[in-house]
C-alpha cells in the first residue's frame, strides 16, 4: 500500500514505460532502477562510516593524477556491479575508470551508455560531510534494438549533453535523495531507510531566476578570467556596490551539495576557467559532471554555460575532458555570460573596483 505516495518504480512506469508511441524508452525505467539500485548500496556504506573500515587512500591515482580514497574505488565497483548485467548497456565510463568498461561476454549488450562520477566530492569523507553520485544516461547511436553488437569504444560517448536521456545525482546528506530528470522536469525522490524505496519528495523542481548566492572557491581568484572576477567582485561590493544589495557565500567542495542547494533555492555555482595550469580549462568533467548537471538544471529552469556557450551543446572530444562550469539561476548566469561577451568584444566598462579599471592588469598566472 502506497497511501497515495509515488515511488520511483511507479514514477518510472508511469513517465516512461507507459510513454506512448516511437518514443518509448524501452529498457530505460529498468536501468534507472539499477542505478536506484547502487545508489542505496553506497547510502548504506557510507552511512557506516569510519566503522565500515572504508575510509582514507586506497594509495592510488585516478586518471587526472588524484589520489583515489578508498571509497572511490568501492562506489565505483557497486556501481558496475549493479548495472553490468541486465542486458541494457553497451558501456560504462567514470571517473575512476582510465578507458571505456566493456560489459564482460557473459552478460547480454544493450542500446544505453552509462557516465558516472560514483562518489562526488570524496575529500568531505573524511570529515563525514556531504558527497553524491552522480550519473548520465546516452542511447547509443545507430541501430536501435541490436543485440549482437560490439561493445561501445569511447567514440560512441562523444555526443553533446542535450542527447542525454537521462541524468541525475544522489546526496548522501542527512537524507539520501535521488535527484532525477528523464526530460520532463527535475524531481527529487528521498531515501526511506527502514524501507528501501525513493518516494517523490521534490515533484518538478523550480529553481528561482533570481538570487543573492553565490558558490565559487575564492581562494583560485588571481588565476580567474576578468569577467568572473567582476561578477564576484560586484556580489563582494553589496549593497553599497552596483548590484546595490547584499549577497552570500557558500563553497561545500562537493559539486552535487552545490547543485542540490542550487535546485532547493537559487544560487549560482560557479568553477570557471582559469589559468591555474596552462592546458586545463576548466576543473569539472564533462561526461560525468557538467553534462548531467546541466541537464538537471536546465530541466529546472536555470542556465548552465561555460561562460561563452551552453554546456549541453559542447561537443566531447576525450573520456575525461574539463569544461568550465557556471550554472544556476537564470538571471544571473545570463549576467555573467554577458560580462564574458563585453569582456571579449572589448566593451567591458571599468569594474567598480580599481582592480579592474585596467584590462591590461589581468596577466594569466601558471602554477610554477
Ligand atoms: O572533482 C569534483 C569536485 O570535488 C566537485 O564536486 C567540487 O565542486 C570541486 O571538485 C571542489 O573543488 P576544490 O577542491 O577546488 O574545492
Amino acid at each position: 500500500m502506497l497511501d497515495g505516495r509515488t515511488t520511483l518504480s511507479k514514477f518510472l512506469i508511469d513517465t516512461l514505460d507507459r510513454r506512448p508511441g516511437p518514443d518509448a524508452a524501452s529498457g530505460l525505467s529498468a536501468l534507472l532502477i539499477d542505478v536506484a539500485a547502487s545508489i542505496k548500496t553506497i547510502a548504506a556504506a557510507l552511512t557506516r562510516g569510519a566503522l565500515g573500515g572504508q575510509h582514507g587512500s586506497a594509495q592510488s591515482v585516478n586518471t587526472h593524477g588524484e589520489e583515489q580514497k578508498k571509497l572511490d574505488l568501492v562506489t565505483n565497483e557497486i556501481f558496475l556491479q549493479h548495472c553490468e548485467w541486465d542486458g541494457l548497456l553497451a558501456g560504462m565510463v567514470s571517473e575512476e575508470m582510465d578507458e571505456v568498461y566493456a560489459i564482460p561476454e557473459t552478460y547480454p549488450r544493450g542500446d544505453y551508455l552509462l557516465a558516472f562520477d560514483p562518489l562526488d566530492g570524496s575529500s568531505n569523507i573524511d570529515i563525514n560531510g556531504v558527497v553524491g553520485s552522480i550519473f548520465s544516461v546516452l542511447r547509443r547511436d545507430g541501430d536501435r534494438e541490436g543485440d549482437a553488437r560490439g561493445a561501445a569504444d569511447a567514440a560512441a560517448f562523444m555526443r553533446p549533453g542535450r542527447e542525454q536521456v537521462a541524468a541525475g545525482y544522489a546526496i548522501y546528506g542527512p537524507s539520501t535523495m535521488l535527484v532525477l530528470s528523464v526530460g520532463n522536469g527535475t524531481h527529487g525522490f528521498t531515501l526511506e531507510r527502514d524501507v528501501g524505496n525513493f518516494v517523490l519528495t521534490h515533484s518538478d523542481i523550480r529553481i528561482p531566476e533570481d538570487s543573492c548566492e553565490f558558490a565559487i572557491n575564492a581562494s583560485n581568484e588571481r588565476f580567474w578570467e576578468p569577467p568572473v572576477r567582476r561578477y564576484v567582485q560586484e556580489c563582494k561590493d553589496g549593497r553599497t556596490g552596483c548590484r546595490a544589495q547584499d549577497f552570500n557565500m557558500r563553497w561545500i567542495a562537493s559539486m552535487v551539495a552545490e547543485v542540490h542547494r542550487i535546485l532547493m533555492r537559487g544560487g549560482v555555482f560557479m568553477y570557471p576557467r582559469d589559468f591555474r595550469t596552462p592546458e586545463m580549462e576548466g576543473r569539472l568533467r564533462l561526461l560525468y559532471e557538467a553534462s548531467p548537471m546541466s541537464f538537471l538544471v536546465e530541466q529546472a529552469g536555470g542556465l548552465s554555460i561555460t561562460g561563452r556557450e551552453r554546456i549541453l551543446d559542447v561537443q566531447p572530444g576525450a573520456l575525461h575532458q574539463r569544461v568550465p562550469v557556471i550554472l544556476g539561476s537564470r538571471h544571473e548566469v545570463e549576467r555573467i555570460q554577458r560580462y564574458h561577451g563585453e569582456y571579449d568584444r572589448g566593451e567591458d566598462k571599468p569594474f567598480t573596483s580599481p582592480l579592474f579599471n585596467e584590462r591590461s592588469l589581468f596577466l594569466p598566472e601558471t602554477e610554477a
